[in-house]
């Protein structure tokens, strides 16, 4: 049994396609350089004791007693609670949680937890890694049914596929994951944070879920994705708003890969200020705070700008051309490695 396990999770950026993966859609994310750091050493307790380094706070339970908590906790321990349950003999440990991934702000620090967490402890286990497909789907049950947060799979795959300057097109029906170069040139990707801080489970991201199953139900179809436009138009609002979002948003992921293949960043932009209308107008998810940094992005000269993420605060994410200055806050974005063990 090794003595000790370092695992790297990045955090995310999603280029386009929100709110499709759990209506079985299309998205194009990629994992970025910021992200969260378990290291594990081995105990023999029989005990994990855990310190989130960044908040000084800790936590400690007996591994044949895994109980939900609040808070980072409720990632610890759903994090090993899900090994148990796929069958893994997690070892006694102590781990220590570091992060350079801003929490709450739409780049997915959930994600990046969930994942670090997990391929530590397997590796402190001696457990050799399972397909990654599995890990997201057993990374989602963490946030699904230890926090709360009917989050899709959209943070973990992008978390644990991601490659350097490539994003990853996502196919949710038949989780198809295709790399696809994202060549900038002069061209920049930021980041800029609306100060608003959001929370997936307590915000109305589970209630939009709702909504969205409810619409498919109604147009008689298994999922969104087997729904059309003309379709939607015999829902009652909010339903048919909130299938319009969602079909002509996987329009737009087809046509940002396809302008991405011709370099075309001009299109690229209007494709993101498009989808940032879609999530406003029929989605409902922006807030005065992400419009106020939306129209900061654009004031400066971005070629577009959309909120990022789940919604209801969080981050905007804004396409710059050569020569541009960024508005003050922002950072920039580029597309790296996926999770990956780093010592052990
Ligand atoms: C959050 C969720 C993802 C996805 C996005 C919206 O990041 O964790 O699963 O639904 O919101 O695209």
């Amino acid at each position: 049994m090794p003595n000790q396990a370092t695992a790297f999770g990045p955090g995310r950026v999603n280029l386009i396609g929100e709110h499709t993966d759990y209506n079985a859609g299309l998205a194009l994310p990629f994992a970025i350089s910021e992200g969260v750091t378990v290291r594990a050493a081995a105990n023999r307790g029989g005990r994990i004791e855990a310190l989130a380094a960044d908040l000084d706070e800790r936590d400690s339970f007996d591994l044949a007693e895994v109980e939900a908590s609040d808070g980072w906790r409720g990632f610890v321990r759903g994090a090993v609670g899900e090994l148990q349950r796929a069958g893994i003999a997690v070892a006694g440990a102590e781990l220590e949680l570091s992060g350079t991934v801003p929490r709450g702000a739409g780049l997915s620090s959930s994600a990046a937890l969930e994942v670090a967490l997990v391929l530590a402890l397997l590796s402190l286990s001696d457990v050799a890694e399972p397909d990654r497909l599995d890990l997201a789907k057993l990374c989602s049950r963490v946030e699904n049914d230890w926090v709360g947060a009917q989050t899709g799979l959209l943070d973990q795959i992008a978390s644990l596929f991601g490659e350097r300057d490539r994003a990853l097109r996502i196919d949710f029906r038949s989780l198809e994951v295709e790399p696809v170069d994202l060549e900038l040139g002069d061209f920049t990707l930021v980041v800029l944070d609306s100060g608003e801080e959001h929370t997936h489970a307590g915000s109305g991201y589970n209630e939009r879920r709702a909504e969205c199953a409810q619409a498919a139900e109604e147009m008689g179809v298994p999922t969104l994705r087997e729904a059309t436009l003309e379709m939607t138009e015999r829902l009652p609002e909010p339903l048919s708003s909130r299938a319009r979002h969602v079909i002509t948003e996987n329009e737009r992921v087809r046509e940002a890969v396809a302008a991405l293949e011709r370099r075309d960043m001009v299109e690229l932009g209007r494709l993101l200020d498009a989808s940032h209308a879609s999530l406003r107008d029929c989605y409902a998810i922006s807030t005065p705070s992400v419009e106020k940094a939306v129209a900061r992005c654009k004031d400066a000269g971005a070629l577009g700008a959309r909120i990022m993420g789940g919604g209801f605060g969080g981050s905007v994410l804004a396409l710059l051309p050569a020569g541009v200055v960024a508005p003050s806050g922002a950072v920039e974005v580029r597309p790296g490695p996926g999770a990956q063990v780093v010592a052990s």
